[in-house]
């Protein structure tokens, strides 16, 4: 994929970002109310009964605040949280070292879980189930199995692809959370706490227009931020407002709704190529020289929720509203035959009033 402002996987120019806006506790994470309340109920019912939670799972696309969410749920509880990832965990032995050092009641968080290898993994399953630990001392016929117990520990796995985790790791999970795009409410809010921390004036009309082109995601929200932000103490006058904000996104390739030449590109190929679909995965990855997980984890879900394009059974579709958002016309010549779509094109200048 190519460097993308608008990219909702974390990159360097994040790490900063993200130290400090992070939130800390549940009631300073904005959004994902359903999942927010559910979990802020069992890590109560947890305490109450003073045991440890029960073993969560979240997942949905990156950016969203999984890895946020798993911290807010250590503090919360206020146990420790080791952190680490499913390709980190090389060896069964890698696993076992992390778990034996765990304590009583802490948060083991394991990132991209879906990576973890069949080996590790099959370690995990007892420890999850059991709390315990299956070792084998010796070889051939002579070999024992040993068990050792571990602390009672939690496991939080995050992952974007969650159709990928086998089913016996998942059954394992008492809890399991899909985290949703935010809406530009939402957003917004997220973006007025960053402005303020971050210490830039900000008025409401352009954070409403920051939050419409920030794709539904936190992380790209507090990327957009700073670099409108630069745009600001250059061509500003000090407060980011919504001429700012429009001008600087404008500048940076950020369509009105937040699509860049990449997402426009996906869709008029379908257009055009394939009279709007259905086409394949397979042939529209192939088209579009994109590889199949990066159009389903992070060009698909945000073209979704905006309704410009569907998925069907036979394929992905470009919705009446994505012909009508990249300014095209779609005549339909319904007596000649009723497949066969003109398009017209006309002048993208006036911006839909959507
Ligand atoms: N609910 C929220 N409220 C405020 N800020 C948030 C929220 N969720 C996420 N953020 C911000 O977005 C940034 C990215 O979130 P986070 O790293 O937790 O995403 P993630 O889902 O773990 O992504 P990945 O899949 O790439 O690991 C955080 O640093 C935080 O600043
Ligand atoms: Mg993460």
């Amino acid at each position: 994929m190519k460097d993308r402002i608008i990219t909702s996987d974390f990159t360097e120019v994040d790490i900063e970002i993200e130290k400090t806006l992070r939130p800390q506790g549940l009631q300073e994470y904005i959004g994902q109310e359903r999942v927010k309340k559910q979990m802020g109920i069992f890590i109560k019912a947890a305490q109450k009964r003073e045991e440890s939670l029960d073993h969560v799972l979240l997942y949905g696309p990156p950016g969203l605040g999984k890895t946020t969410l798993a911290n807010i749920i250590a503090r919360e509880m206020g146990v420790g949280i080791k952190t680490t990832s499913g390709p980190a965990i090389e060896k069964a032995g890698d696993l076992a070292a992390i778990l034996t050092n765990l304590k009583e009641g802490d948060i083991l968080f394991i990132d991209e879980i879906h990576r973890l290898q069949r080996t590790v993994e099959e370690v995990l399953y007892p420890a999850m189930e059991d709390y315990a630990l299956d070792i084998i001392i010796g070889k051939g016929p002579g070999a024992r199995s040993i068990r050792l117990e571990l602390p009672h520990f939690t496991l939080i796995g995050a992952t974007t692809r969650v159709g990928l985790l086998t089913s016996p790791l998942r059954d394992r999970f008492g809890v399991i959370q899909r985290l949703e795009l935010y809406n530009p409410v939402e957003l917004a809010t997220i973006i007025r706490r960053s402005s303020g921390i971050i210490g830039v004036e900000m008025d409401d009309e352009g954070a409403v227009e920051l939050a419409v082109r920030s794709r539904g995601t936190p992380r790209i929200a507090n990327r957009l931020l700073k670099r409108v932000r630069d745009y600001c103490e250059i061509e500003g006058q000090g407060i980011i407002d919504l001429k700012i904000t429009k001008e600087a996104l404008d500048l940076f390739e950020v369509d009105a709704v937040g699509l860049d030449q990449i997402d426009r590109t996906m869709l008029i190929t379908i257009i055009e190529k394939f009279d709007g679909g259905p086409v394949g995965l397979d042939t529209l990855a192939a088209a579009i020289g994109e590889e199949k997980n990066t159009i389903e984890e992070v060009y698909e879900p945000y073209l979704i929720q905006l309704g410009f394009l569907s998925k069907t059974p036979r394929g992905r579709m470009v919705t009446s509203r994505g012909y009508v958002h990249l300014g095209l016309e779609i005549l339909l010549k319904k007596e000649a035959d009723p497949d066969q779509i003109k398009i017209n094109f006309y002048s993208n200048e006036e911006e839909t009033n959507e």
